[in-house]
């Protein structure tokens, strides 16, 4: 694991959102693994910003989101596929066909979950998945007790996580209590992993994920087990981390940053 702690959430998420403009720079047909929430929508107004300005194309790329809710409508303002429209995609050009969010409105869920794994593989796997983290320490809609080696599934959402996302409900009773997530097992299987966390209302949930063990009472630990997985903390999510002198010197040394670096992330 890659660990970089930069000051301020602006300019944690702005390296995270060059880090994905650079992998759709370098294979325009980048598959990308997509998160919703409000860590991402500065990410995603960067990647609007780099298209506007002529120096991003996404015009190429698949994109899978992680997780949608359960029975919620796409036209629905609190599905992650209204999420998607407002924040990226009604701004950028990627074709329809290119867009992937596991709506299950209509259908048969399980289906959907078998189908999004099959549309996953035909189309020849994530390349870049990124994530962010909740209050329980998930990834995607893995709650506290999912196992590690979960594929696409629905999953009750916990407590804490409907009362984080009351907000884009009009309050906590509004929010579904099922959602279709992308396992912990597909998120492992992308090519690399960009989790993107800042606040210090995250500290506990990031020092968990990143130095406590391995284990399903926090999803994202699994993340240890990828081979090429880059995290991206604010300074007030670093808070709580044992190894920050370390993590330190990984953007201000490693030659991999140094183009980072240069370009005055
Ligand atoms: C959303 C998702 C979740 C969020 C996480 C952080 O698609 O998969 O795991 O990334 O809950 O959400 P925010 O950024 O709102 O704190």
């Amino acid at each position: 694991m890659d660990i970089v702690i930069r000051r301020t959430a602006d300019q944690a998420l702005r390296l995270a959102a060059e880090i994905i403009a650079n992998t759709v720079r370098d294979k325009p047909d980048t598959v990308l693994g997509l998160a919703t929430g409000r860590t991402m929508e500065p990410v995603y107004a960067h990647l609007v910003e780099a298209v506007r300005d002529g120096t991003l194309d996404l015009s190429q790329v698949t994109t899978f989101n992680l997780d949608e809710y359960v029975g919620l409508p796409p036209g629905d303002s609190g599905s992650f596929t209204g999420y998607m429209q407002a924040h990226l995609f009604e701004h950028v050009e990627v074709p329809a066909e290119n867009i992937h969010i596991p709506v299950s409105a209509g259908s048969d869920a399980n289906d959907v979950c078998a189908h999004y794994e099959s549309d996953i593989e035909a189309s020849g796997g994530i390349d870049l998945q990124v994530l962010g983290l909740g209050l329980t320490g998930h990834i995607g809609f893995n709650e506290p007790g999912s196992a590690l080696r979960s594929r696409t599934r629905t999953k009750a959402l916990s407590d804490i996580t409907r009362r984080q996302n009351a907000a884009y409900f009009g309050g906590v009773e509004n929010v579904p209590e099922r959602a279709i997530t992308m396992g912990i097992g597909t998120i492992l299987d992308a090519r690399r992993c960009l989790l993107v966390v800042t606040g210090h209302e995250k500290a506990q949930a990031t020092a968990a994920a990143l130095e406590g063990p391995i284990t399903a009472s926090v999803p994202a630990s699994a993340l240890q087990l990828h081979p090429n997985c880059v995290v991206i903390l604010d300074q007030p999510a670093s808070t709580k981390l044992a190894n920050v002198g370390y993590y330190l010197t990984t953007f201000a040394n490693e030659p991999e940053w140094e183009p980072y670096r240069k370009a005055g992330f």
